[in-house]
């Protein structure tokens, strides 16, 4: 069944069966992937400050050093912030995906190639979309799978850690971004690619680190943290995921018909507004948007109606037990407008169309007359 499993992941992400290696979750398998891809304990990870805390535990489970970055509009991570953010200890990028909706790839693969870093492709959320023609999870180095909770492929628990060419990346080829760089710049940029590359192999030509290493199975072996003890799926699982893979198709296409009853419920809506998304475009949660005075008036609205919402996240810069674990190099402009706007409402592919309805009674009752008869 696990065979079956990998076969119909593969198919999905045209992917090589062999590249895909099953774990106890999504965090387990992104932890797998930093610690192939990790040389120090200097070694920073970017990521959203938007998103999963999980991705922040795995980052740590890895023994390396998040550096938080801001968000755009679509709740993801901004290539252009994550440059900012750069250091010469930069090792990694996570993209997240959150909602469901694809981060830039294109500026962040671009980014990353330009700066030898490693971009991790975490689809936890978006497993079966694609950006700009290509499957999302297979963008990076690698790519993180979850079948847990809350995601598009729900098998009772698991993820899948898809190997798409780390860790062949070579770190430190900081390009000058053109003429208007110098040749100051270039002489720079050569210099502290030098330095990084002996200090990073320091630490292994002294002994003191095990070289590092891209083999799945050999890092699984030196696991040392609860998050990556298994390498498989349980039988079980592996039996809901084949199942659910073969709803995908069907899920997506009735999300499609779910969206634009609700796209049309919301546009006249004077409190909300539905996020811009392309063209069958799917997600993983419906984030739509108002005003944070009035986020939770609306969200106890649609609760009596019996519609559950949700922010999804609290930025993790805001949550204290991170404070202290990530490296602060700004602040977080695009995440503090984002998240109290945001209210997140159930709208997937196995939602029934009464459901559904309730939905749409609910946000169009919401800021009406009619809303007060809830109380
Ligand atoms: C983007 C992202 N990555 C990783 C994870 C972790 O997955 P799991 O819960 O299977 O460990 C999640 C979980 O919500 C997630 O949203």
């Amino acid at each position: 069944m696990t065979k079956q499993a990998g076969l119909r992941l593969a198919e999905l992400l045209s992917v090589a069966e062999q590249d895909i290696v099953f774990t106890d979750s999504g965090a387990a398998a992104l932890t797998l992937a930093l610690r192939a891809v990790r040389r120090t304990a200097d070694d920073e990870v970017l990521l959203p400050t938007f998103a999963c805390p999980r991705i922040l535990d795995a980052v740590q489970a890895a023994d390396l050093t998040p550096v938080l970055c801001d968000v755009d509009d679509t709740g993801n991570i901004d290539a252009e912030d994550v440059r900012a953010r750069l250091s010469t200890c930069s090792r990694a990028v996570i993209a997240g995906h959150t909602f469901g909706l694809p981060a830039d790839l294109g500026a962040l693969r671009d980014l990353c190639a330009e700066t030898g870093l490693h971009l991790i492709d975490d689809a936890a959320q978006t497993l079966g979309t694609s950006f700009q023609g290509k499957p999302v999870g297979t963008w990076g180095s690698y790519g993180i799978l979850s079948f847990g909770r809350h995601k598009p492929v729900f098998a009772g628990g698991g993820g899948a850690l898809v190997r798409t060419g780390g860790p062949t990346v070579t770190a430190g080829r900081t390009a000058p971004t053109g003429w208007a760089a110098g040749a100051g710049s270039v002489a720079r940029a050569c210099f502290l690619d030098a330095l990084r590359s002996v200090s990073s192999s320091l630490p292994v030509r002294l002994g003191l680190q095990p070289v590092p290493s891209g083999d799945v199975p050999a890092v699984m072996e030196r696991a040392v943290t609860r998050m990556d003890l298994h390498a498989s799926l349980p039988w079980v699982g592996a039996a809901f995921l084949v199942d659910q893979l073969t709803r995908l198709d069907r899920y997506q296409r009735r999300q499609q018909r779910h969206l634009a009853r609700v796209r049309t419920a919301v546009e006249g809506h004077p409190e909300l507004r539905f996020p811009a998304l392309a063209t069958r475009q799917a997600v993983n949660f419906l984030a739509l948007h108002c005003s944070p005075q009035r986020r939770h008036n609306i969200a106890a609205h649609l609760s009596r109606a019996g519609v559950e919402t949700t922010w999804l996240y609290y930025p993790l810069h805001r949550v204290r037990r991170y404070t202290h674990a990530w490296v602060n190099r700004g602040s977080f402009p695009g995440a503090e407008n984002l998240w109290p706007r945001t209210l997140c409402v159930p709208c997937r592919g196995w939602h029934s169309d009464a459901q559904i309805d309730r939905l749409i009674d609910g946000l169009t009752t919401a800021g009406t007359r009619r809303s007060v008869t809830y109380g």
